[in-house]
């Protein structure tokens, strides 16, 4: 069975303000986007890569893939949308039991040790597995008027992050599930897992490394930098 990588790159990156989207700002002389792809292609070469581009992106140049095997694929209206084009491109291609490893384009920091372990967990899980890390801070519910309503209790919360790793099969399954008109419905699917778990199935939590950022905001370009020049590819 093969290796599918699915990267979500159709969003406009609101948060992070300007025109420009965010992966395509520039982190240490290069698009996000290209750190992104750099990292996953050094330790996938061999994967088929399915790239979710926004219909009317401007900004994106072929030359930033590295990889031989790949495809554009249309992004949808949210991200799940996205995923969901990838993955019917894969079912054009890929078997049932193929694994596909989706990825945000946002999280250009991914480490070689975090993809693999990841991968091997994933190999290993009948319900797939995703990169995450315990909650490092006191968590508050707000009242909706700008004040506490309470704390949570942080122990045994995650936050997860990307990339995330499922049976193709099972990832299919999950996320039509979950958009169905009984299902989790988009406002919840904000990750694969999500929806899997919303199946009943239980994905593996493997512990990441903190620096494994999601550029959201202008201030997190500083940070990718900084932790991308103390970790050369
Ligand atoms: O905005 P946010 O960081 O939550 O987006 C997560 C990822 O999903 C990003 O990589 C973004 O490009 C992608 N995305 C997408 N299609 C959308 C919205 C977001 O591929 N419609």
């Amino acid at each position: 069975s093969r290796l599918w990588l699915i990267v979500p790159a159709a969003g406009v990156g609101k948060r992070v303000g300007g025109t420009c989207p965010k992966q395509y700002l520039e982190v240490a002389g290069r698009p996000v986007l290209a750190h992104t792809l750099a990292r996953l292609h050094q330790s996938f070469p061999e994967a088929r890569l399915c790239l979710c581009l926004a219909p009317d992106d401007d900004w994106f140049d072929p030359a930033l893939v590295p990889f031989t095997d790949w495809q554009r694929v249309a992004g949808g209206a949210e991200r799940v949308h996205s995923v969901v084009n990838a993955l019917a491109a894969v079912a054009a291609q890929g078997a049932p039991d193929d694994l596909v490893l989706v990825h945000d384009v946002a999280r250009p920091c991914v480490s070689a040790d975090d993809l693999s372990r990841l991968y091997n967990a994933a190999l290993a899980s009948p319900d797939g597995a995703l990169l995450a890390s315990p909650v490092a801070d006191t968590i508050k519910r707000d009242d909706g008027q700008g004040a506490v309503a309470n704390t949570e209790d942080r122990r045994g919360l995650w936050q997860a992050q990307t990339p995330q790793a499922f049976r193709f099969a099972l990832l299919q399954e999950a996320l039509a599930r979950a958009l169905a008109p009984d299902g989790i419905g988009v406002g919840r699917i904000t990750d694969e897992a999500s929806a899997v778990e919303a199946l009943g199935r239980a994905p593996r939590l493997v512990a990441g490394r903190r620096d494994n950022i999601k550029i959201t905001h202008p201030e997190d370009l500083r940070l990718a930098e900084l932790i991308l020049a103390g970790d050369a590819v």
